[in-house]
């Protein structure tokens, strides 16, 4: 049996720069892994070609709707793999809160079945996969702090944050990431282009000094919050409680804010999971305890 713990992320910077012709948006954003982790477990079943999924949560599908399902069918078509498997997907990462769930644990399986078959897979047909699969799995395939480009599907290697102690609270809603990007034109955020400020660039100038928090922005905040209005009463009770540079994370609902240290972290989660939100406490991952994290459980 194989043991893999998939992180979730943060965008600590979101930029939308543009609509695009195949119907996606140009991005700019630094992403973050965070130590919120999914366990999957991966066990061989004698049948070829065999694939079961389990989760412990009900939100989670268990068909094709299943990034990791995708994942393994992508690769399966990519390297003809063929070996059995029963995989167990243990959810500690909300379903749909814009911390990249599906995704991580897509980019987890993915680069742990190549690991463990030795498939012959080579980088950029890895990368490719994953993109096939969703706009945020390549940075699955890195982790750590990264700037990604494109449709997000551009992943370079960023310089690391240090630790840091987060606090993440959710409403505990579905968001669709469709509705929120094409809620922007909604919020009528301004257009930008590749010459605009680019906000990822100042933010990654300023990763080892405070002032990097003033720098956070993350465009589709507007539409989400105008299309899910109990986004509003998370960023409420964060400023109620003296929380600064909250923001939301990807498309939402889950909301994050850097914090003095763990235990600060620890008690805002509990005063807002009372409060009746979803609500951790959670600290930054490099990228090498995010490989670690990935290849060895
Ligand atoms: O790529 P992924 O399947 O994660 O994207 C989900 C949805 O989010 C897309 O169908 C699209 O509507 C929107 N999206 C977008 N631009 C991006 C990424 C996602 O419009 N760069």
């Amino acid at each position: 049996m194989l043991k893999i713990r998939s992180p979730a992320k943060l965008n600590l910077v979101l930029e939308v720069l543009g609509e695009r012709a195949d119907g996606y948006h140009e991005l700019r954003t630094v992403m973050q892994s965070i130590d919120l982790c999914d366990e999957i477990s991966i066990e061989e079943h004698p049948l070829a070609c065999h694939l079961e999924l389990h989760t412990n949560t009900m939100s989670c599908p268990v068909d094709e709707k299943n990034l990791v399902w995708q994942a393994i069918h992508w690769l399966r078509e990519a390297t003809g793999f063929k070996e059995g498997l029963v995989i167990t997907i243990d959810k500690s990462i909300p379903v749909s809160a814009g911390l990249g769930g599906g995704s991580s644990d897509a980019g987890a399986v993915l680069a742990a079945l190549v690991a463990r078959y030795r498939l012959n897979v080579g980088h950029s047909v890895l990368h490719q996969t994953a993109s096939r699969i969703g706009s945020d799995v390549p940075f699955f395939l890195v982790g750590g702090t990264a700037l990604a480009t494109g449709r997000g599907e551009i992943v370079a290697e960023a310089p690391q944050l240090a630790k840091t102690s987060f606090v993440l609270a959710s409403p505990s809603i579905l968001v669709e990431t469709g509705k929120v990007y094409r809620g922007l034109r909604l919020a009528s955020t301004p257009a930008k282009t590749t010459s605009s400020k680019d906000a990822c660039a100042s933010f990654l100038a300023h990763i080892a000094q405070p002032e990097c928090w003033e720098m956070m922005v993350n465009d589709l905040e507007a539409p989400a919050r105008q299309l899910y209005p109990s986004i509003d009463e998370v960023f409420e009770i964060l400023s109620a409680l003296g929380v600064k540079h909250a923001m939301l994370s990807g498309s939402g609902g889950a909301v994050f804010a850097p914090v003095e240290s763990p235990e600060v972290a620890r008690q805002l989660a509990v005063r807002l999971s009372t409060a009746g939100f979803w609500s951790r406490a959670c600290e930054s991952m490099d990228r090498a305890e995010f490989r670690e994290s990935v290849f060895s459980g």
